[in-house]
């Protein structure tokens, strides 16, 4: 994956930095747009798995819309030259500033996520004398078998309408002059990487869509949310195969002529084409464990401490020693969470050293923080490398 020419322009490099690959993030977009295109299907990129431009510009490109969950991602979205029309707010607490700026702005479609927000937004609109657009955010209780914390489509979840609060959605709909009610939203969790679980989604949805249209609302949209995983175990195995994931969604959605499927998808589309490139600081050889210590922490990459996520970790400078050791991959930052991989196979570590961590392009950069007042680091991507 690294070549000697990278390994040559990193080494001059302050770490640690996120590495971008800018082809294959062109290539992973144009595969999935190319997918979704063949089934007439609709991609918003859920921003919040990475906003940074270089990252952006190239989504905006491709044509998608955005996916986002909070006023600021709306702003950068619109600034960034997605079209209001296929800008889409989802978020379980949307502030009024957010709500009256999502209006002035006349974004797509508002995924509102309690009857009490449907009562909010047309309150909102009404003293705009706006019409918002809207879809019913509907918790479908349908498990994601992915990690508990980033499972959202459960009862126990706070995400969404649950599915016996319907009429309640039915009843302030029809007393709301300033809310075009347009189709019905799901999103059932993240790094969903057994497909079938998308087929159970699929029945939930014909089911909900049937309910609406037999209480007398026409739904136009079925946006289906996002959650398609990537392999953390294969870096170099990159594109995920969009072409799979459609189709279950084309089998297995009954879609009316007029329906439109709308998709939000982060990880899968960004996730593979970044890597996090740090340097050892030292090397600890004890006797029960070896520790490698990284000049990047968990400030820099939050998945590890926060979800036991796996990330592989490879040493990309050149073997001087011998042979494979095993070593505990940790961060500097002054928490016994701080720690990357525990018996990680690598060739012998030395002080200076570079060391990738792989698959960081969704979730990473954008959940850094100032912990231990930590400076924000820089990104280096594929074409500054000539
Ligand atoms: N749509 C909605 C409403 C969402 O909440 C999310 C992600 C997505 C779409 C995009 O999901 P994706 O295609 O990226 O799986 N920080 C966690 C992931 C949190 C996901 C939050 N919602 C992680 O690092 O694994």
């Amino acid at each position: 994956m690294f070549s000697d020419k990278d390994r040559a322009h990193f080494s001059n490099l302050e770490t640690p930095f996120y590495y971008y690959d800018l082809a294959l993030l062109k290539n992973t977009l144009n595969t999935c747009k190319t997918a979704a295109d063949s089934h007439n299907f609709h991609v918003h990129y859920a921003m919040k798995a990475n906003f940074n431009p270089v990252v952006l510009q190239q989504i905006q490109k491709v044509g998608f819309g955005a996916d986002c969950v909070s006023g600021g991602e709306v702003a950068k979205a619109i600034e960034l030259g997605f079209g209001k029309d296929k800008v889409v707010f989802a978020g379980v607490g949307k502030s009024d500033k957010e709500i009256n700026n999502a209006l002035d702005n006349d974004i797509f479609c508002f995924n509102v996520e309690s009857v009490q927000e449907l009562s909010v937004i047309n309150e909102l609109a009404e003293k705009k004398q706006k019409v918002a657009k809207i879809a019913i955010r509907i918790n479908p209780n349908v498990d994601a078998h992915t990690h508990a914390n980033i499972t959202t489509g459960l009862d126990e979840n706070k995400f969404g309408v649950n599915s016996w609060d319907m009429q309640a959605c039915a009843d302030v709909l029809n007393l709301s002059p300033n809310l075009e009610f347009i189709g019905i939203h799901f999103h059932i969790g993240s790094q969903i990487t057994n497909l079938d679980v998308y087929k159970n989604l699929c029945i939930r949805v014909n089911e909900f869509a049937k309910w609406f249209e037999d209480h007398g609302f026409k739904v136009k949209v079925l946006n289906v949310g996002g959650g398609l995983g990537i392999d953390y175990h294969n870096p170099n195995q990159q594109i995920p195969n969009f072409e799979a994931y459609f189709k279950i969604f084309a089998d297995f959605l009954e879609i009316k002529p007029y329906q439109e499927v709308h998709f939000e998808l982060g990880r899968a589309l960004v996730g593979q084409s970044a890597s996090l490139i740090s340097r050892v600081l030292y090397v600890k050889n004890g006797k029960k464990k070896n520790f490698i210590i990284l000049d990047a922490g968990m400030t820099e990459l939050m998945r590890p401490a926060l979800y036991q996520a796996y990330h592989k970790i490879e040493n990309i400078s050149l073997p001087t020693g011998e042979g494979i050791v095993k070593y505990d991959v940790v961060g500097p930052i002054c928490e016994s969470t701080d720690c990357f991989g525990k018996e990680v196979e690598l060739q012998q570590t030395f002080r200076n050293d570079l060391i990738a961590i792989r698959s960081t392009g969704a979730y990473g950069e954008v959940m850094a923080s100032h912990y231990n007042l930590r400076e924000t680091i820089a990104t280096v991507s594929s074409e500054d490398i000539v």
